[in-house]
């Protein structure tokens, strides 16, 4: 495997950081995770896009895109696979010990995984912890996601593939690694970013291609929401078919199938959406 690191393609295993980037010490960094089919990557705007209003978010400099897009193409280019996770990373770089940043400037790594395509429906539960939409890191998609870690870590352990939070005044919010959306007598409804979410690439696809609601919903909607689906960039729409004790009649509702449909026809037109 060969990753992009200060400049250049190195090997994975011998390629270093410094152990006082202050993403290792402090979490002081965004990243983003591209979906990259056959060596393309998928909507990379959006997510150069993206990856800028993070690192402002977090005060740092703004990420050269040419680079990136570089690196994004270096990497797939040595790494063929049918299907990868492509990961970009941006930190604060080789800094103090404690919170203040050092001038060193930032850190860029690009590495790519291999993956495979996620089943069609899955279980979710809900954890009593909140996501704070009034606090510094709302929206931003930075590498601070040990929240995410824990929550996730006790989905799997109940036998589910995503956690749901709401947010500090019970409204829904999002899944550790996706967003969520709701179907309540026919119509799609999703949290809005206000909720805290992140505003999620392939949100703002399935927004925009079947019309959507954003809508402040409390967290118990999903005692009787008729239908619910995530959203993310390797999920693309996955319908849900278990909410905690929750089953779901039926494994794919109609509204979640006619969204998987309409995305992944939209998506195959487009690869930069
Ligand atoms: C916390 C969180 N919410 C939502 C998403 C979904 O966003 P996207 O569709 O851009 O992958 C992600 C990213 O994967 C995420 O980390």
């Amino acid at each position: 495997m060969r990753i992009w690191l200060d400049g250049g393609l190195r090997d994975v295993e011998s390629a270093r950081v410094s152990v006082l980037d202050h993403g290792l010490t402090v979490g002081d960094g965004v990243f983003e995770t591209v979906k990259a089919a056959h060596g393309e990557p998928f909507a990379l705007t959006r997510h150069l896009d993206r990856l800028t209003r993070s690192a402002r978010g977090l005060g740092l400099p703004d990420p050269d895109h040419d680079e990136v897009r570089r690196a994004c193409a270096a990497v797939l280019t040595a790494n063929p696979m049918a299907l990868g996770r492509l990961r970009i990373t941006y930190t604060g770089g080789h800094g103090p010990l404690g919170s203040d940043r050092g001038r060193h400037g930032p850190t860029l790594v690009v590495a790519l995984g291999e993956t495979t395509r996620r089943p069609d429906t899955t279980a979710v539960v809900t954890v009593p912890w909140t996501r704070n939409e009034r606090g510094v890191l709302a929206g931003v998609k930075s590498t601070s996601y040990a929240e995410n870690v824990v929550a996730l870590a006790r989905a799997h352990r109940l036998g589910a593939s995503e956690a749901l939070f709401g947010n500090t005044v019970g409204q829904l919010c999002e899944g550790t690694g996706s967003n969520v959306f709701v179907v309540l007598d026919g119509e799609i409804h999703t949290p809005p970013v206000a909720s805290g979410c992140l505003p999620g690439i392939t949100r703002a696809l399935v927004v925009e291609w079947t019309g959507a609601h954003e809508t402040d919903l409390p967290l118990d909607v999903l005692d009787r929401a008729d239908e619910v689906f995530l959203t993310s960039t390797l999920r693309d729409v996955q319908a849900v078919h278990r909410i905690d004790d929750r089953e779901l009649p039926g494994t794919q509702g109609p509204v979640t199938a006619k969204a998987m449909r309409v995305f992944d026809e939209r998506a195959g037109q487009d690869l930069d959406p």
